[in-house]
C-alpha cells in the first residue's frame, strides 16, 4: 500500500497569478498605461507580445473562479493592477477598477476560496516611470497611497496581504539588466530602485495596518535562490557570496533584521554612493510582518569569470559566470532542483526570525501540446511539482512553520519578456479562442488538495508529520 505524506491541518493549497500576465482588458476601467505596455510597444518582448488580451481574465473572471472551485482549491493569490486602480499612479482611483477586484473577492469568498492579495506585481503605472520610476523615492510614497486605496476597498474581506512580489526582479532585471520593463541598464538606478521598493513595502505595511482589522496578516513575497559554487577557488566562493548577497540577503536582512548586509553595501559602493538610504528608512522597512511569501524556481551555480556579468542584473559584481547544472531542464532551461526549496525554507527559518512562511509561487514551463482531443498530459509538470511538495513536507517535519503552497500558475499566461512562449499553467489556455483545459497536472493537484498530501513516500521522506510541527 502506498502511504501519503500528509500536511498539517489547515495547510493552504492554492494557485497564483498576476494581473498583467492574465487580465487583458487594458481598455477597461479607464486603466492607465503601465511600464509593461511601453516595454512591449517598444518591441522588447519576445515577438512583440503584450498583455492586451493575455488570458482575458478581466472579462472571464467568474468562469476562472468557478474553475478553481472545481479543482477544490482553498486559496487564490492574485495581484491588483495599480494602473487599473489608479490610472495615473497618483490621484483619484478608478471606481470600476476597484469594483473588478471587489467582485473577484466576492466570487472567491462565495466559493469558499481564500483571497490573498499582492499589491505590486511589476506593472508600475507609466506616469510614475516618466517621473523617474523606482529609483526615485517619490515612487515609494505613491505606492503607500495606492496601498491605502486597495485596503479601503478590500480590507473588510481579505485577510492575507503581500505588499510586493519579488522586488529583486523589478529593480535588478528592470533597471540594471534591462531584461524587464522599463529596460534600463543603470546599476546605480537599480540599487536605488531596490531600496525604494523595500521602503514602499515598509510604508505599505503601516498603511495596511491602519486600514485593516487586527486579524489581517501582512507580509512581502521574496524569491530566494540557493547559490552554489562551480569550482572551489577563493574567487569562486566570493562569487557565491556576491550573488547570495544580491539575490537573498539584501532582502531578508532589511525586512527581517532592519539592516543591509555590510558586504553587499561594499559591493554596491563601486556603482552607487548609496545616498538614497536615509536615516530611519531601515526601521520603516523592518516593520514586523505576519507572513513571508517565498517564490522558488531554481538555484544558481556560479563561478568567477572576469567581465562575465559586466552588464547584468548583478550591480557591482561584474565578474560572475552562471552555469547551467546537469539536471533535466524545463522548457525555459531552468533546472529542476527541489532540494533548493528545502534549503531556502530551512535557511530563512533557521537564520532569521522569520514569520510563518508560505510558498507563494512554484512552477515550471514545459512545451505542453494538446492531443487530438485537447488533453494536455503534462506528466513532466507533475514530476516537477511532486518532489517540491516532498521538499516542503521534509522542511515542515524539520520544524519549518510553512503554512501554504501556491502553484504558479493557474493559467498559461504572458511570461514577461518571453511573451506567450512559456507555458506555466496547470490549466491550458488556447490563445486563439481562450478555451481553458485543465492539464493532467491540474487534476493531479486537485487530488493533492483533496488528500491534503502527496502520495507514495520516497526514500528519506520519513513518515507522517509530528502532530504539532
Ligand atoms: C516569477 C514571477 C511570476 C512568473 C514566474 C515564472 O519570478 O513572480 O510572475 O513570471 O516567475
Amino acid at each position: 500500500m502506498v502511504s501519503i505524506l500528509t500536511f498539517p491541518d489547515g495547510f493552504l493549497w492554492g494557485v497564483a497569478t498576476s494581473a498583467y500576465q492574465i487580465e487583458g482588458g487594458l481598455d477597461l476601467d479607464g486603466r492607465g498605461p503601465s511600464i509593461w505596455d511601453t516595454f512591449a510597444a517598444e518591441g522588447r518582448t519576445r515577438d512583440g507580445h503584450d498583455g492586451s488580451i493575455a488570458a482575458d481574465h478581466r472579462r472571464r473572471m467568474p468562469d476562472d473562479v468557478a474553475l478553481m472551485s472545481d479543482l477544490g482549491l482553498a486559496s487564490y493569490r492574485f495581484s491588483v493592477a495599480w494602473p487599473r486602480v489608479q490610472p495615473d499612479g497618483s490621484g483619484p482611483a478608478s471606481a470600476s477598477g476597484l469594483d473588478f477586484y471587489r467582485r473577484l473577492v466576492d466570487e472567491l469568498l462565495e466559493r469558499g476560496i481564500e483571497p490573498v492579495v499582492t499589491l505590486f506585481h511589476w506593472d508600475l503605472p507609466q506616469p510614475l516611470e516618466d517621473a523617474g520610476g523606482w529609483p526615485e523615492r517619490q515612487t515609494a510614497l505613491r505606492f503607500a497611497d495606492y496601498a491605502a486605496l486597495v485596503a479601503e476597498a478590500l480590507g473588510d474581506r481579505v485577510t492575507r496581504w503581500s505588499t510586493i512580489n519579488e522586488p529583486w526582479c523589478p529593480s535588478m532585471l528592470g533597471y540594471a539588466g534591462g531584461i524587464h520593463a522599463p529596460g534600463r541598464t543603470d546599476p546605480a538606478a537599480a540599487v536605488g530602485a531596490a531600496h525604494h521598493l523595500l521602503l514602499g513595502h515598509g510604508l505599505a505595511v503601516d498603511v495596511l495596518r491602519a486600514h485593516l482589522p487586527a486579524s489581517a496578516e501582512v507580509g512581502i513575497t521574496l524569491n530566494p535562490y540557493p547559490v552554489h559554487p562551480v569550482g572551489s577557488s577563493e574567487a569562486d566562493l566570493d562569487a557565491v557570496r556576491r550573488i547570495d548577497g544580491i539575490a537573498n540577503r539584501m532582502w531578508y536582512d532589511p525586512v527581517l533584521r532592519g539592516c543591509y548586509p555590510d558586504d553587499v553595501l561594499d559591493d554596491f559602493r563601486s556603482v552607487s554612493d548609496l545616498s538614497h538610504i536615509h536615516a530611519g528608512d531601515l526601521e520603516q522597512i523592518s516593520r514586523p510582518i505576519d507572513l513571508l511569501g517565498l517564490n522558488y524556481y531554481r538555484c544558481y551555480h556560479v563561478s568567477y569569470s572576469p567581465g562575465a556579468s559586466a552588464v547584468s542584473e548583478w550591480p557591482g559584481s561584474p565578474d560572475v559566470a552562471f552555469a547551467a547544472p546537469d539536471h533535466t531542464p524545463t522548457s525555459n532551461g531552468w533546472a529542476v532542483e527541489p532540494d533548493g526549496l528545502y534549503d531556502a525554507l530551512v535557511r530563512v527559518a533557521r537564520d532569521y526570525d522569520a514569520p510563518p512562511l508560505f510558498v507563494h509561487e512554484i512552477g515550471a514551463a514545459f512545451d505542453d501540446v494538446p492531443d487530438a482531443t485537447g488533453r494536455v498530459d503534462d506528466t513532466d509538470r507533475i514530476d516537477f511539482l511532486e518532489p517540491h511538495l516532498r521538499a516542503c513536507h521534509r522542511a515542515i517535519a524539520d520544524g519549518v512553520d510553512l503554512r501554504g503552497f501556491y502553484v504558479w500558475s493557474l493559467l498559461d499566461n504572458f511570461e514577461w519578456a518571453e511573451g506567450y512562449t512559456q507555458r506555466f499553467g496547470i490549466v491550458h489556455v488556447d490563445y486563439d479562442n481562450q478555451v481553458r483545459t485543465p492539464k493532467a497536472s491540474a487534476l493531479w493537484y486537485a487530488g493533492v488538495v483533496a488528500a491534503n498530501g502527496v502520495g507514495g513516500p520516497a526514500p528519506d521522506d520519513g513518515e507522517a508529520l509530528p502532530k504539532d510541527p
